[in-house]
């Protein structure tokens, strides 16, 4: 939260050369760093990218880390291969989906159930709600991509074809370990490739579900964490002038 944005370049450093002042450009800041809920914010070269014309500063700020992650946790998906994504509906759920899809993938996913129609919309089929039943899904998928991180191993295993894989977003210390040894399961950080934004600036699109001004920050992350319900988009912190 706070990595992503997107706005006008105001200075480079010596050795950029991709990038000049007053491009208009998308990017993470330095994770360390986060600070991008700011005026003004720094960031590497190889995390920036120009911003499509088609594009507002809105709609490409809520691409980056979520493009990123999900354009990197597809990328071994071929033609008629099975996806499962876990949380379809969110930043990362949403871009895997379609990711899969133009890899030409077929994508089931889970969601909540009232939200059920709109992942069907994005061409998600069949669509389970969270509490499903692994068995009625059993040895269905080439990929199991887990973006809350929540889905047990054994059920995550049970919905695997032979030699599928299995890839979690949201890393904990037990799951570095089973990362590391022989078996389906990966757990994955995203990298700000500068190749993979570029794709993920021209070709991924989400939702907005909501964009408030910085005054109203940390109400408005307040109620996303709080509120229990499908969010059906990203939040957008808009500067002033923008
Ligand atoms: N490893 C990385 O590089 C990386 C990069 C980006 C994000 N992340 C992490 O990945 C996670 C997802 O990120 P995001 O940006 O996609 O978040 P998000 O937009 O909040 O999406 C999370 C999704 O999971 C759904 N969900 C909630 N409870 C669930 C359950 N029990 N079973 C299945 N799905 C459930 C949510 O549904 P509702 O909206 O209905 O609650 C939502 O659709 C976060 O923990 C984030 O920190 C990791």
């Amino acid at each position: 939260m706070g990595h992503d944005f997107a706005g006008v370049v105001e200075a480079v450093g010596t050795s950029v050369t991709r990038l000049k002042a007053g491009d208009a450009v998308l990017g993470v800041a330095r994770f360390r760093h986060a600070g991008a809920f700011a005026e003004m914010v720094t960031a590497s070269e190889k995390a920036v990218v120009l911003k499509p014309v088609d594009l507002s500063y809105e709609q490409a700020a809520a691409l980056p880390t979520v493009g990123v992650t999900a354009y990197q946790a597809t990328a071994e998906v071929r033609p008629g291969q099975a996806v499962l994504v876990n949380g379809c509906l969110g930043g990362v759920g949403r871009a895997a989906a379609q990711f899969a899809q133009a890899r030409g993938a077929s994508v089931a996913g889970s969601c909540r159930n009232p939200a059920a129609d709109e992942a069907r919309e994005l061409g998600i089929e069949p669509v389970v709600g969270f509490g499903f039943n692994p068995a009625t899904l059993a040895e269905r998928f080439d990929l199991v991509l887990d973006t809350p991180g929540m889905l047990p191993f054994a059920a995550a295993r049970t919905l695997l074809k032979p030699g599928g894989t299995i890839v979690d977003i949201v890393p904990a210390p037990a799951k570095m370990i089973r990362s590391a040894l022989p078996g389906p399961f990966r757990a994955m950080m995203g990298r700000p490739v500068t190749a993979d934004l570029e794709e993920v600036a021209r070709t991924l699109r989400l939702p907005i579900a909501r964009t408030v001004p910085l005054a109203e920050a940390i109400q408005a992350l307040t109620e996303l964490e709080r509120e229990q319900r499908p969010k059906g988009g990203k939040l957008v912190i808009a500067m002033a002038g923008s």
